[in-house]
């Protein structure tokens, strides 16, 4: 029920692969405590509901939400939603997204976090079907007129305001802003045109390491600040020491993707290894990458030599 993007190694994704059966493609981003994804699951047994949530406590409630009650076509991706339609949905497949509530960011400096603006909207013209759309939900009024004005921006979607449907005034939030007697908002983006710009998946490498010949340095001191690698930052949280050598926790930041991971420094039988650990699949973005160059460079600080470099 959970996805895991490294398990998916091809592109474009087999949605077959990932659900067991073919049918219309829904992406619901936000979803919270899961309870509107079991309803819509229920409701339309043969579609396929893929939904994207950054909390991982609430990725842990609609989990056991949906197993309690049986159902068997969602599949839940603990991560940002964007990074969910770009690398798990294939390009012109999704019938429809859906969002609920999304978190308003209502401060002006803050503005540039909201989901619904004009580059996801053109983004998401890739992967809509002919006539997809996208359904918004909000309580928050600024937000509503800011996301109509994004997506009328790109010219590629026909605009409807409409009152929301019933299902999607029983979520939490929805719940919650009723009783506090608040004013709902709802639009249908329907997909007219498609944004010449296609939006490949993130680049993946099957490997991020390099040889270092010398010795394992007796301790390895790193500097816990973040280091600018392609595409985002890396910062080194924390070394510990196994029994070959060191573990590096290491945490990456790239566009709709974070990532914690382990890094090592050890013996090994052509010298000294420093690379990714397989602990935990990470995937090898240019993030990783870039933070595997940082930990070289640091090692050759020390005195050692690169041999081979694969990073
Ligand atoms: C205000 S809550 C609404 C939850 C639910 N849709 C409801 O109506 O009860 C917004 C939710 O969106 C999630 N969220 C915010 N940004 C996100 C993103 N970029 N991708 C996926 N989930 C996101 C938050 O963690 C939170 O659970």
């Amino acid at each position: 029920m959970l996805v895991r993007p490294a398990s998916l190694a091809t592109w474009p994704p087999r949605i077959h692969d990932l659900f067991g059966q073919e049918g219309p493609l829904v992406l619901e981003v936000g979803f919270g405590d899961g309870r509107f994804t079991a309803e819509l699951a229920q409701a339309h047994p043969h579609w396929l509901i893929l939904g994207a949530e950054v909390s991982a406590a609430s990725v842990l409630r609609a989990y056991r939400r949906l197993r309690r009650e049986g159902i068997g076509n969602v599949r839940l991706y603990h991560g940002q939603g964007p990074f969910a339609l770009r690398n798990l949905v294939p390009p012109r497949s999704l019938r429809r997204v859906i969002v609920n509530f999304p978190d308003p960011w209502p401060k002006k400096r803050h503005q540039k976090k909201r989901l619904l603006q004009e580059g996801f909207f053109r983004r998401l013209s890739t992967r809509l079907g002919e006539g997809g759309d996208l359904l918004l939900t909000t309580d928050h009024e600024e937000y509503f007129r800011f996301a109509l004005e994004e997506a009328e921006r790109t010219r590629l979607y026909r605009v409807e305001v409409k009152d929301p449907p019933e299902a999607h005034l029983r979520t939490k939030y929805a719940l919650k802003w009723q009783e506090a007697g608040r004013t709902f908002f709802h639009a249908v983006f329907t997909k007219v045109a498609e944004d010449p710009m296609p939006w490949p998946p993130i680049r993946r490498y099957p490997v991020a390491h390099a040889l270092l010949k010398g010795n394992l340095p007796e301790k390895l001191v790193l500097v816990k600040a973040p280091v600018v690698v392609p595409g985002g930052v890396a910062v080194f949280l924390e070394v510990a020491r196994g029994e070959e050598g060191f573990y590096v926790l290491t945490h990456v930041e790239e566009e709709d993707l974070t990532q914690g991971l382990l890094l090592e420094v050890r013996k090994s039988t052509k010298g000294i290894y420093a690379g990714v650990s397989r602990f935990g699949s990470p995937l090898i973005t240019d993030g990783v990458r870039g933070a595997v160059q940082a930990l070289v460079r640091e090692l050759e600080r020390m005195g050692l030599e690169v041999v081979q470099d694969h990073t």
